[in-house]
């Protein structure tokens, strides 16, 4: 049985873990933080919610990276949250200071893992993991394309009373108001979305999407962890079952969509190795400068990480 670790056991940690574990597709969760009994309290609870929800996955909390050792997925969610007026961008010190510690960390203990980071600013905490672990681009990428697309998909549901799971849909860019929800390549039960809906209310839509994420942070005071979590522990699926499910990741460009050396979200086919393909969709002129535009913000941040760590 596949073993899978989730550092960082707060909110989208800990849901991380308990959405896996209702997946059984693993017998052995590692759930690590600095705090290493909220890590042990919340493995403890999850584990006794299995003989209500019947599965077998079981679960276990640390502070110690020995416990990690062999791990074939890690989840980094380590990190500060937003908090009310803040930016993704603005986590980018703190954050960038523990995923690149968590990733050393697990690297003594795994020298080859597959890595999911969702710790943000995503796409440069991404690249951050990536540059420190040398892994191959394939296997250290990150997860945010799947929490944007379900917003969209969520907000479209409600607006046409249908059922979410109906409702296909990509997205792409960073994870920022500079994402890209695509329209043209959005439908319900195989009808394109455009025919069912105005453009108006459509745009409205996108709009929303884009600011999804401050939404909540307005409401709750932090970020979210239901979406998020359940999405992170769907890419770990995909990955153990080897499924080859289609999903929008964050992950290295090296001339896909004419974008070189950047960390973007893009749909990409995920299985046992991690990334297997990157899908290049045939974008239109207007698609393709948003795409450009979100790519350009990410450089920015980028560029603030390396001068930060040089
Ligand atoms: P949280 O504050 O609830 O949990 C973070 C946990 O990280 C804490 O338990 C803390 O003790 C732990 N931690 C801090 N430094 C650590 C270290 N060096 N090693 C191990 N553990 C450490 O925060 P939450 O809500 O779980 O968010 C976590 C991160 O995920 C944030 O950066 C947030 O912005 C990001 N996020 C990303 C999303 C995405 O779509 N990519 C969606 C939602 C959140
Ligand atoms: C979100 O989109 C804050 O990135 C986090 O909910």
């Amino acid at each position: 049985m596949s073993k899978v670790t989730v550092v960082g056991a707060g909110n989208v940690g800990a849901t991380v873990a308990n959405v896996l574990a209702h997946k059984d597709v693993t017998n052995d969760i590692v759930l690590l933080d600095i705090q290493g009994d909220l890590a042990r309290g919340k493995a403890l609870d999850s584990w006794q919610q299995a003989p209500i929800d019947y599965y077998s996955s079981k679960l276990r909390g640390t502070e110690d990276y020995s416990e990690t050792a062999n791990s074939d997925v890690v989840v980094i969610t380590a990190g500060i949250p937003r908090k009310p007026g803040m930016s993704r961008d603005d986590l980018i010190s703190t954050n960038a200071k523990i995923v690149s510690s968590v990733t050393t960390s697990i690297l003594e203990h795994t020298p080859n893992p597959i890595i999911i980071v969702v710790s943000n600013p995503l796409d440069v905490m991404t690249y951050a993991a990536h540059s420190v672990s040398g892994l191959s681009e394939k296997r250290v990428f990150g997860m945010a394309g799947i929490l944007d697309t379900a917003r969209y998909r969520a907000f479209l549901a409600t607006a046409l009373d249908v059922s979410p799971k109906d409702i296909q849909a990509v997205l792409m860019g960073g994870h920022g108001d500079t994402m890209v929800p695509l329209p043209r390549y959005t439908t319900v039960a195989g009808i394109p979305v455009t025919e069912l809906i105005g453009a108006d209310e459509l745009d409205a839509i996108v709009q929303r999407t884009k600011k999804g994420g401050g939404e909540l942070v307005k409401l709750m005071g932090t970020s979210a962890w239901y979406a998020p979590g359940a999405a992170a522990a769907q890419m770990v699926e995909s990955i153990l079952r080897d499924e080859n499910r289609i999903y929008p990741c964050c992950v290295k460009l090296t001339g896909e969509y004419g974008l070189d050396d950047v960390f973007l979200g893009v749909p990409v086919k995920l299985g046992k190795e991690g990334i297997k393909q990157i899908l290049e969709l045939d974008l239109n002129e207007a698609e393709k400068a948003l795409l450009d535009t979100s790519a350009e913000h990410v450089r920015q941040v980028i560029e603030v990480y390396n001068k930060m760590s040089a």
